[in-house]
C-alpha cells in the first residue's frame, strides 16, 4: 500500500551497501572518544582483579605508567585515576587525601614522567577512597554529609592532586559550591591551566557496586548516599546542577551512570552546548559483560554499540572501562 502510494520513498535505498552506509553514517567513535579509568593499588608489581569487574584489575604505581602508555600507544586521550587506600590509612575525615605521598599522587607522578603530555590523567575528587565510614566527605554525629566542610577538604585533595601534576581535576562528591571554591583555589596557586571536568549531573545508582569493590569502600559505606547524589527521578534538576557548575568555572560537565541516562545527556548538550562527557560506569560494564558471558549478544559488538549510542546522544566522550578493549576494535 505505502510503496505503491509513494513508490519514490525508500530509506532502504542508502542502507542497500556498504560504501553507502559508510557515506551516510551521522556519528563516529574514535579511540580519542575514551577515557580509560584505571585504580592504582599498593605494592611492586601487583595486579590484583576485580571479581565484580571480570578483566579489570587493579595495578601497582610501578606498573601504572605501562598501562598508560599502551593506552597512548592506542590513541586514548586520557586516563581517569581511582586509589585503593589501605585501610589502615582510612580515617574519618579522610586526610589521606591530602598526603602529597599518597597512592594518587604518586601514580600521577609515574604517568605524568613516562608519558609526559602524550596523555592526560584526570583524577577524582572526593573522599569516599580514603575515609573509614565510606562516604564522599564528613559527616557529623547523625553520618549526615557536611556540605562546606566537605568542601574545604576538597579543596586541599584539589591542590594536592595539582602539585603532583594532575591535568584535569574531577569532583565527583555532589557538594553544593565546590567547583567555584576549587577553581579559585587553582587559580591562586597558579594552576590557571588545570581544567575542573565536574561530575555534575551525577546519580545516586545502583550501579556502582563494582567500583565500591575496587576502591574497597563497599564493606565500609554506611547507609546511602541519596542526601548528595541525585534522584534517579530527576531530569530539571540535572539542568540546575550543570548550570550551577558552569557558572562556577566547569571546562566540562558529567552526566553519570551512562546508558540509562542518555536523555540527560542530549538534553544538557541541547541547552548548555558545552563539552558533556557521560560515565559507563562499572555496573553498566559488568552488565555487558554479563550478557556476552550469558551468550546474550556478542561482546564487541555491544561494546561498540552502547559506546556509539553516547556519541548519538551527545557526549563528546565516555568514560569507560571497556576503553583499551574498544580502542583496540576501533584501530583494528
Ligand atoms: C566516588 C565515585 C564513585 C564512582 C566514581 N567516583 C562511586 C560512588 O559515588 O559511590 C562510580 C564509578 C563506577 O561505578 O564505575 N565518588
Amino acid at each position: 500500500m505505502t510503496q505503491a502510494m509513494f513508490p519514490a520513498l525508500r530509506l532502504r535505498r542508502t542502507r542497500a551497501s556498504g560504501w553507502s552506509r559508510a557515506m551516510h553514517r551521522e556519528n563516529l567513535l574514535t579511540p580519542a572518544d575514551l577515557i580509560w579509568p584505571l585504580f592504582v593499588t599498593e605494592g611492586a608489581g601487583v595486579e590484583e582483579p576485580i571479581a565484580s569487574l571480570p578483566g579489570v584489575s587493579r595495578w601497582s604505581v610501578d606498573l601504572i605508567a605501562a598501562r598508560a602508555k599502551e593506552a597512548m600507544a592506542l590513541g586514548i586521550p586520557c586516563l581517569a585515576l581511582f586509589p585503593n587506600t589501605p585501610r589502615e590509612l582510612r580515617s574519618d575525615d579522610g586526610a589521606e587525601a591530602l598526603n602529597p605521598d599518597n597512592l594518587m599522587c604518586r601514580a600521577i607522578r609515574a604517568i605524568k614522567q613516562a608519558c609526559g603530555e602524550g596523555i592526560g590523567v584526570l583524577t577524582d575528587v572526593a573522599l569516599d577512597p580514603y575515609t573509614a565510614h565510606g562516604q564522599d566527605g564528613l559527616v557529623d554525629g547523625a553520618g549526615y554529609v557536611l556540605n562546606d566542610a566537605t568542601v574545604e577538604v576538597l579543596v586541599g585533595q584539589s591542590l594536592n592532586q595539582a602539585a603532583a601534576g594532575a591535568d584535569i581535576i574531577a569532583p565527583s562528591d555532589m557538594m553544593d559550591g565546590r567547583i567555584g571554591t576549587i577553581r579559585m583555589a587553582l587559580e591562586g596557586a597558579g594552576h590557571a591551566n588545570i581544567q575542573i571536568m565536574a561530575y555534575a549531573a551525577k546519580y545516586a545508582s545502583a550501579f556502582y557496586g563494582p567500583f565500591r569493590d575496587a576502591v574497597g569502600s563497599r564493606g565500609l559505606l554506611k547507609g546511602d548516599k541519596k542526601t548528595y547524589q541525585m534522584d534517579p527521578a530527576n531530569a530539571e534538576e540535572a539542568l540546575r546542577e550543570v548550570a550551577m557548575d558552569l557558572a562556577e568555572g566547569a571546562d566540562s560537565v558529567m552526566v553519570k551512570p551512562g546508558l540509562p541516562y542518555l536523555d540527560i545527556v542530549r538534553a544538557v548538550k541541547d541547552r548548555f552546548a558545552v563539552p558533556v562527557f557521560a560515565y559507563q560506569v562499572s555496573g553498566e560494564y559488568a552488565m555487558i559483560e554479563a550478557a556476552a558471558a550469558a551468550g546474550a549478544g556478542e561482546r564487541d559488538s555491544l561494546v561498540l554499540e552502547t559506546l556509539l549510542g553516547f556519541k548519538r546522544a551527545g557526549a563528546s566522550g565516555v568514560l569507560t572501562y571497556h576503553a583499551l578493549h574498544a580502542a583496540r576494535l576501533l584501530n583494528g
